[in-house]
């Protein structure tokens, strides 16, 4: 058995936000993409992954048991667990957290709007976790040239976009770790970090990363859905 078949892993899915960015309708998470629900897809990416032995689901508000049912049927090789979300991401995760499986040392967090991540990109910061690394994030290089821009909406410095990197989900940590940057960050109050590994980082705990992927796309707005359409399209065959 190589190390990617170790079923050892909980993915928890942050699925409780509203989707303003997407506009007025249901939850993002339970919007349609081909005929099925964002956090429908994300699921069952993740429990395709071979190293996931349950998924965790953070669903909107009042919306445990639609969820439940929907997701029933895409998990049959992983343990199942859904519970009302927060009113943050952050206190989603925190939530999910509380309510994952005791058996399972790492941890991934996934975003339910990255709704088309491939499992072998689970399966990849798993693994990078289990060779060691208690926090591992994938990573896309900037292709566009960055700038600061002021207040006046005067542009000024270039940022060397060489040392920049964007930022996906899943991320991936030992359990432990996730555990104490999310009970540090509930008793400290900062509600400014975007990603569990900001908490994470603020411990001191080095973030190592890996090749992200480009199907992992956050769906935020309306032209994500665009563009997610074209990656499902293309996963089917479909010119
Ligand atoms: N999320 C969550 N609980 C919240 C807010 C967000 O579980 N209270 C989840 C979202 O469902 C999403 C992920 O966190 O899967 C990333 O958040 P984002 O893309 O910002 O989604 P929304 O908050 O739903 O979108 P928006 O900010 O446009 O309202
Ligand atoms: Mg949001």
């Amino acid at each position: 058995m190589s190390a990617l078949d170790t079923r050892d892993t909980v993915a928890l899915v942050p699925a409780a936000g509203r989707g303003e960015r997407l506009g007025p309708g249901a939850p993002k998470s339970l919007r349609h993409l081909g005929g099925e629900p964002l956090v429908v897809h994300a699921v069952r990416r993740l429990a395709a992954a071979r190293s996931v032995a349950a998924v965790v689901v953070a669903a909107p508000p009042g919306a445990a048991e639609t969820v439940r049912g929907l997701l029933a049927p895409v998990v049959s090789a992983a343990e199942l667990v859904v519970v009302e979300g927060g009113d943050t991401r952050q206190a989603s995760v925190a939530i999910a957290l509380a309510a994952a499986p005791s058996h399972c040392d790492i941890v991934l967090v996934h975003d339910a709007a990255r709704a088309l991540a491939p499992p072998g990109l689970a399966d990849e910061v798993a693994a990078a976790v289990r060779a060691g690394h208690p926090a591992v994030v994938p990573v896309l290089p900037v292709v566009d040239t960055v700038r600061q821009v002021g207040p006046d909406g005067v542009a000024s410095s270039t940022v060397d976009r060489e040392v920049l990197r964007l930022v996906q989900t899943p991320q991936g940590f030992a359990r432990s770790v996730l555990a104490e940057a999310h009970a540090t960050a509930a008793t400290g109050g900062r509600k400014d970090v975007t990603d569990d590994a900001g908490l994470v980082e603020r411990l001191g705990v080095p973030v190592h990363t890996v090749p992200g992927h480009a199907s992992a796309l956050k769906i935020t707005r309306p032209f994500d859905l665009v563009v997610a359409h074209a990656v499902l399209a293309e996963e089917s065959g479909v010119q």
